[in-house]
């Protein structure tokens, strides 16, 4: 769901810089190819990841969600020149759509891709992130959070896409909608946590920013 008229999206997308020719190609092919395109980062998210990496000049990010690889490629763009990305999925049959453009970016030593249900791979992981990024899984996102701010560095980003979950979060949900249920749960814990700085910013479907204090 978008927020804001699609004609604003386009111009935001006009005035903002580009992305490369193959995230352009990567969006497009992810649209023929793969069910549930929607799935993929906005145009405009991308670049927002994108910034928000190069201000962060991470060492270490981590992914839950690779889907088609967009955002692994967009969040890529700020790590140091030893910098590494973990990024997770449980889908195994999108590993060659991810492995075609990964190959074709100049950064295919960094990714380390983990095939695997999520709560088990992040259980796993030994390293501490400048920056995490939550994108599946909502009925888990209480869960990941509790697995991910031990492994967060102190000043480090919880970036969570989907915070407003078109729009349900405004209303009381049904019982047996548990990732409405969660999601209203999440933000108010992420809101109330005492170690973490939230600002929940309306892009489009919602994305969460917290800062680890
Ligand atoms: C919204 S997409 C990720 C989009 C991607 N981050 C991007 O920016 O384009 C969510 C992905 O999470 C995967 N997924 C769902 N449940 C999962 C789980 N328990 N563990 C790991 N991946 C999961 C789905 O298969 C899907 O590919």
């Amino acid at each position: 769901m978008e927020f804001i008229d699609e004609a604003l999206i386009e111009y935001a997308i006009k005035n903002s810089t580009d992305e490369s020719d193959l995230l352009k190609d990567l969006r497009k092919q992810t649209n023929q190819k793969i069910l549930h395109p929607r799935m993929l980062s906005s145009t405009i998210q991308g670049r927002f990841l994108s910034f928000i990496s190069k201000l962060v000049q991470p060492q270490n990010i981590l992914e839950i969600g690779t889907y088609t690889g967009y955002g692994t490629l967009c969040l890529s763009e700020g790590l140091v020149e030893n910098g590494q990305i973990d990024t997770i999925e449980i889908n195994e049959e999108l590993l060659e759509f991810q492995n075609y453009f990964f190959k074709k970016s100049k950064i295919r030593k960094k990714i380390t891709q983990h095939i695997g249900s999520a709560l088990s791979v992040i259980n796993k992981l030994n390293k501490k992130f400048d920056i995490v990024f939550l994108d599946a899984d909502k009925s888990n996102y209480i869960n990941y959070m509790e697995l991910i701010i031990p492994k967060l560095k102190t000043g480090g980003l919880l970036i969570s896409d989907n915070v407003l979950w078109s729009g349900k979060v405004l209303k009381k949900a049904k019982k047996k909608d548990l990732d409405t249920i969660t999601l209203k749960k999440f933000n108010a814990v992420l809101k109330s946590h005492p170690n973490l700085e939230t600002v929940l910013l309306p892009i489009r479907d919602g994305l969460s920013l917290s800062r680890k204090i």
